[in-house]
Formats: C-alpha cells, sequence, structure tokens
C-alpha cells in the first residue's frame, strides 16, 4: 500500500536499536508515529529528532498500555520490542521466563488485541511483527527467547487468519544479529558485548532492518508480504548434533 494510505503507525522499541530508526523512517514518510517504550528521555530526544509521540510505558503493564492505547487509530503496528536473557531451560532463572514471556509474546498479543479491531473496522491496517531466526531454527543459548520468537512466528501467521476479507497485512521480520543494545542488556555490559558479539562480525545495522520494513509497507496494495528473513551474509543457521555413546 503507498503511505498516502496510512495516516498513523504505533512502534513499540522505540527508545533505542532497531525501533528508533523505525520511527525515524515512517516519520520522515508523512505518518504520526506513536512512540513506545520506558526511557522517557530517550523518547522525548527521539520526538525532537523525528515529531514522533512519546509514550514512556512498560508494555508489560496491561493496564497503563490500554490506558496509553486508548484514543489511538492505528494503522500501522510495528510490535519490535524484545528482550532476551541468558539461559536455556536447564539454567534459566525465574526472572528470565517471566520477561521474555511478558515482553516478546504477551504484550504482542495484547497489542494486537487492542489494535487489530479498529483496524477490521476501518478495513485498513498493516501490523508489522518483529520476531528473530531463534523463532524458526534451534540452536543452542537462548531457550525461551527462542520459544518466545516461535509464538510470534506462529502469530504473524494467525493473524492474517483472524483479518481474513479485510485490508490488514501483516508481515513477520525475522532478523540474524543486528548490532544494537540486546546483547550489551542481556550481559548489563555493553562493552562487553561489543567484544564478543560485535567487534571482527559483519552484522546486520537497524537500518538494514528498517529497509525491509518499509518495503513490506510499502508495497502495493494486494501485495501482502508475510515473512522476511534476514540475515548477515557471514552468519548461517543449521546444524545437526548426534552424541555417540551405545549405553
Ligand atoms: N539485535 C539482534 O541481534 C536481534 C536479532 C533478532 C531479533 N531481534 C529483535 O529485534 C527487536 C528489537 O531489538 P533491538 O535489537 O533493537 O534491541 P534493543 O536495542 O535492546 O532495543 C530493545 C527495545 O525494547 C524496549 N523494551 C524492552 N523492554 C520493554 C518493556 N518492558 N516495555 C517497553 N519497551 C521495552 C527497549 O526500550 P526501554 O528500555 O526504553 O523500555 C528498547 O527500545 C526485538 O524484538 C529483538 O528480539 C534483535
Amino acid at each position: 500500500m503507498p503511505f498516502s494510505d496510512y495516516k498513523t503507525a504505533l512502534v513499540t522499541g522505540a527508545s533505542t536499536g532497531i525501533g528508533a530508526v523505525v520511527v525515524e523512517r515512517l516519520a520522515k514518510q508523512g505518518l504520526e508515529v506513536h512512540a513506545v517504550a520506558r526511557n522517557a528521555d530517550r523518547l522525548d530526544d527521539l520526538a525532537r529528532r523525528t515529531g514522533c509521540v512519546p509514550h514512556a510505558v512498560d508494555i508489560t503493564d496491561t493496564a497503563a498500555l490500554t490506558a496509553e492505547l486508548r484514543d489511538l487509530k492505528v494503522d500501522i503496528l510495528v510490535n519490535n520490542a524484545g528482550v532476551s536473557r541468558t539461559g536455556n531451560i536447564l539454567t534459566a532463572d525465574e526472572f528470565a521466563v517471566d520477561e521474555q514471556v511478558a515482553v516478546n509474546i504477551q504484550a504482542v498479543l495484547h497489542l494486537v488485541r487492542l489494535v487489530m479491531p479498529g483496524m477490521v473496522e476501518r478495513d485498513l491496517g498493516h501490523i508489522v511483527n518483529v520476531s528473530s531466526i531463534a523463532g524458526v531454527y534451534n540452536f543452542g543459548g537462548n531457550t525461551i527467547y527462542h520459544a518466545t520468537k516461535s509464538a510470534v512466528h506462529t502469530l504473524s501467521r494467525q493473524l492474517r487468519v483472524d483479518g481474513y476479507g479485510r485490508r490488514i497485512r501483516v508481515t513477520e521480520i525475522c532478523p540474524g544479529r543486528v548490532e544494537t543494545e540486546i546483547f550489551g542488556r542481556l550481559l548489563g555490559d555493553m562493552e562487553e558485548a561489543q567484544r564478543q558479539f560485535y567487534d571482527g562480525f559483519e552484522s546486520l545495522k537497524p537500518e538494514d532492518i528498517a529497509d525491509a520494513i518499509e518495503f513490506a509497507i510499502s508495497s502495493p496494495r494486494h501485495v501482502n508480504i508475510g515473512h522476511v528473513e534476514i540475515l548477515p551474509t557471514f552468519q548461517v543457521p543449521g546444524g545437526l548434533n548426534f552424541e555417540r555413546r551405545a549405553d
């Protein structure tokens, strides 16, 4: 749909990383962009730069989120906020389970529940969900992250079923490694994360993800870009483990 069909957008996880760049891009397209994250200072700075409307809210607080969205008509919803914590299911603590479920999938479900009925009524809308290659491939590490992103992957397809017959498009953006704060937040040490995950690697930049989102949104109205997998050229998922033992 040309951007001119849409008037408003709401982007979660807008204070930094992928979300901040997506806000900039959508604002440049002339949309009224609502930027959601917890860090009010960063959102205010983004608002000064882009003209977006800041909403400092924790998306896991469903009552606060509902109140914040009450009067909004959202044409484009970008479910981008996400967190990752260390630990597979053998090592993860209670917080890792609760936070990742709350941010990565519970809040996404509530946001769609709050916003999509209006899209159906107006016969116009685009939902963009940022999942991860962790949602579609298995590799060692953050099991809860994999599970929550896999839920986002399935939800993205299911929403097309729920919106069937209306002019509502759903796009899942499925990135590999992107240079943002996500690993620094995971380790609690931005410099160490830079060394471990980014130095010497040709990672994706938030702009690469924003390019894909802009492409999906600006596609002709009869085109739904359903699933976009974007990896760095030198990052490849895959592998098969087979432990040799006879007892
Ligand atoms: N970077 C990667 O390698 C990578 C790969 C695949 C997928 N992804 C996905 O891409 C998306 C964006 O991540 P990013 O890499 O840009 O990470 P990031 O730089 O760490 O940004 C995460 C954003 O989510 C917001 N957020 C976290 N918890 C929140 C909460 N409870 N309420 C409201 N906002 C919250 C943060 O803002 P506040 O702290 O201000 O609330 C921040 O704006 C995520 O869904 C992530 O899973 C990233």
